[in-house]
């Protein structure tokens, strides 16, 4: 049993394409880039920021039949570091040619992965970097770590049209331990990343190194606790999913697994089987954006907000899962394919995990007359992501329940980013964690895209909030209470933030589809943890992330419109993504829509969060109501008594 419990299934993404919203395979990719340089004569310094899938139009994949031809594209964006343009092209694969060939200009694309590697090797090449160091008594250069961090917009003079990186650095104390517990304080390198070259080095001063280690890997541990027996997971009939290249069926839930770098995982065709139909919810869910605002004001801290999506591509930071320690039970694997920034191929082996998890229980109750007890274990399906973004970890994980519920979880882990302070100094904008080492107050926000499908395309949004019923006639003992649904008609309607006070929670409905009582069909958005952003109005992040701003957005379909903050965040003065979207107040009512839900995180660091982060939670729901006749899991067989999990 042990044995087949660490069975790895890996597989190589499939060579084949089976269906026109397949990622590109490792083939595509290369064909697509050699296509794009043979026609523009595209010369050694351009980096290709991206190489994905160009989806087709959504009415083409619809009338998708197993088997039809498939047209594949590639869209790419490239940069040329000698002038600093920023290209935007879209290939037919299939046909071998360039549909399409754009200048964008006065954009930065994110600052891509081999950038990372070259940006840390010339900061510490520079001479005006070592003589930082050495002020502060530091001379072994390969114990220090340098992270490139986007520079953000704030209107600086001289920084206009720059591709600029604020790195921030620490040092280790070995090889091998957490070079996070000890920032070189007060040291910026300042580094052109088309040039890579440093322009210079802001010193704001020597503050010390942080005293203490921070090590949490188990090389650093003494003592490991003794009184943990094993907990074994095991499945000897195997999984009950299955998959067919992307496909997934799990159940009644069917859905495809996309990928790209810059959102990670993909949600495509999601459905349910009822009654014989395989009835669609959603056509495509992807993290959008997400934005992490610091509270910090000092010279060497306000820059800290990090798009980790369009800024990082959090996809290329997938790590590669191994079994048994992100995923327990019997686990199915994708590999994650990506370009890397000279046009190649990179794959992340192991990088989405889908397994199932016992989740205690799903329905029940008890005849207390007759003594007859009915009693349904939940599972869930689940299919999940981590990618490590410098310090901090974030898990995105989706879960797919037997009553119809979708829910969207982030696990925040990691290394808390962090500061020296002069000892005895008692900061004000972040907890000391450990001595001289402050860990500034920040929020997380997450902006997840869901292109709903509810039934069919055409989709409205209530929001519900539940009223106290005034006094009166209609209410002679004051009990009166009930749910009250409005409307939202036009996009600016639809811009709304959570009120727990009133239950408040958002109804995606089919108008045309009614179930059995003639209500029509829908999922709530339930949200869960939420907060709003604390940085003024008028603060650069403020500008840069509008989404923030509301937890609901609802916009009609549009193909191009697919990123929360627009598709060029590092460095862009604002306004752009949901805001821009959503000016010309389009119509919401009754048409193909897609809804988009941020959620705030907020994080007053505490000493528990060191030297590495218990993982917190935060995410929402999408639960059905009235999408169903009745509970949809009433065919969910008892527990079995005979293989020991269910003694009376
Ligand atoms: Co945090």
């Amino acid at each position: 049993m042990a044995t087949a419990r660490r069975e790895v299934h890996t597989q190589v993404s499939p060579i084949t394409v089976q269906h026109p919203l397949d990622p590109l395979t490792p083939d595509e990719i290369e064909d697509a880039v050699e296509i794009l340089r043979a026609d523009r004569s595209l010369g050694k310094r351009v980096r290709f920021e991206t190489v994905v899938l160009n989806e087709p139009p959504k009415a083409q994949v619809l009338r998708y039949k197993d088997g039809d031809p498939i047209q594949r594209e590639a869209f790419i964006a490239l940069l040329d570091n000698d002038t600093g343009s920023v290209y935007e092209a879209v290939v037919s694969i299939t046909g071998s040619t360039v549909k399409s060939w754009e200048h964008i200009p006065g954009v930065q694309p994110k600052i891509m992965l081999d950038e990372f590697y070259e940006c840390e090797e010339a900061v510490k090449r520079d001479p005006a970097f070592r003589e930082a160091l050495r002020k502060r008594g530091i001379t072994d250069i390969d114990l220090v770590m340098v992270d490139p961090w986007s520079a953000g917009n704030f209107g600086i003079k001289g920084e206009e049209g720059l591709r600029l990186s604020f790195a921030r650095c620490w040092l280790r104390s070995s090889p091998t331990d957490n070079g996070y517990a000890r920032p070189i304080e007060g040291v910026i390198p300042v580094v052109d990343l088309n040039r890579m070259e440093v322009l210079r080095v802001e010193d704001h001063g020597v503050v010390p190194l942080p005293p203490n280690s921070g090590n949490y890997a188990a090389e650093f541990v003494r003592e490991f606790r003794t009184d943990l027996k094993p907990l074994e997971i095991t499945q000897p009939e195997g999984p009950s999913f299955q998959v067919d290249g992307r496909r997934v069926s799990w159940q009644k839930w069917e859905l495809r697994v996309g990928f790209t770098p810059r959102e990670g995982l993909i949600l495509h065709n999601v459905s349910y089987l009822d009654k014989g139909r395989q009835r669609p919810i959603l056509y495509r869910a992807a993290l959008s954006e997400m934005v992490v605002p610091y509270g910090d004001p000092g010279e060497a801290h306000f820059r800290k907000n990090a798009f980790d999506v369009g800024e990082y591509g959090i996809g290329t930071l997938t790590n590669s899962l191994s079994l048994g320690c992100d995923c327990l039970g019997e686990i199915y694997y994708f590999d994650a394919v990506m370009n890397d920034s000279r046009g190649g191929v990179m794959t992340i082996p192991n990088a989405i995990c889908l397994h199932e998890e016992d989740f205690g229980i799903l329905w029940k109750h008890v005849d207390w007359r007759t003594g007859q007890a009915e009693v349904r274990r939940s599972r869930r399906l689940v299919i999940s992501f981590i990618a490590t973004v410098g310090n901090y970890e974030y898990g995105f994980f989706w879960y797919f329940y037997q009553d119809g519920t979708i829910e969207y979880q982030v696990k925040l882990t990691g290394i808390v980013n962090n500061a020296a302070v002069q000892a005895g100094e008692v900061p004000k904008h972040g907890t000391l964690i450990a001595p001289q080492l402050n860990a500034h107050i920040h929020q997380h926000f997450f902006n997840v895209r869901m292109d709903m499908s509810i039934d069919g395309q055409n989709n409205s949004v209530y929001e519900v909030n539940t009223e106290s019923e005034p006094r009166g006639p209609g209410n002679p003992q004051g009990n009166a209470f009930f749910a009250k649904k409005t409307l939202l008609a036009t996009e600016s309607e639809a811009q709304r933030v959570v009120n727990p006070f009133s239950g408040r929670s958002w109804l995606i409905t089919n108008p045309s589809m009614r179930n059995y009582l003639g209500q029509e069909v829908a999922y709530n958005l339930v949200p869960g943890e939420n907060v709003l952003p604390f940085a003024h109005p008028e603060a650069a992040v403020s500008k840069r992330a509008g989404f923030m701003a509301k937890h609901l957005w609802v916009t009609p379909y549009h193909p191009d419109e697919n990123n929360a903050a627009g598709r060029y965040p590092n460095q862009h003065p604002g306004g752009d993504g949901l805001p821009a979207y959503t000016k010309a107040n389009r119509s919401i009512e009754n048409t193909d829509i897609v809804v988009w839900y941020t959620f705030g995180h907020h994080h007053v660091p505490r000493p528990e969060d060191w030297p590495v982060m218990p993982v917190m939670y935060t995410g929402f729901s999408l639960k059905p109501v009235g999408f169903f006749d009745q509970n949809p899991a009433l065919d969910v067989p008892p527990p079995s008594h005979h293989n020991g999990h269910c003694h009376p």
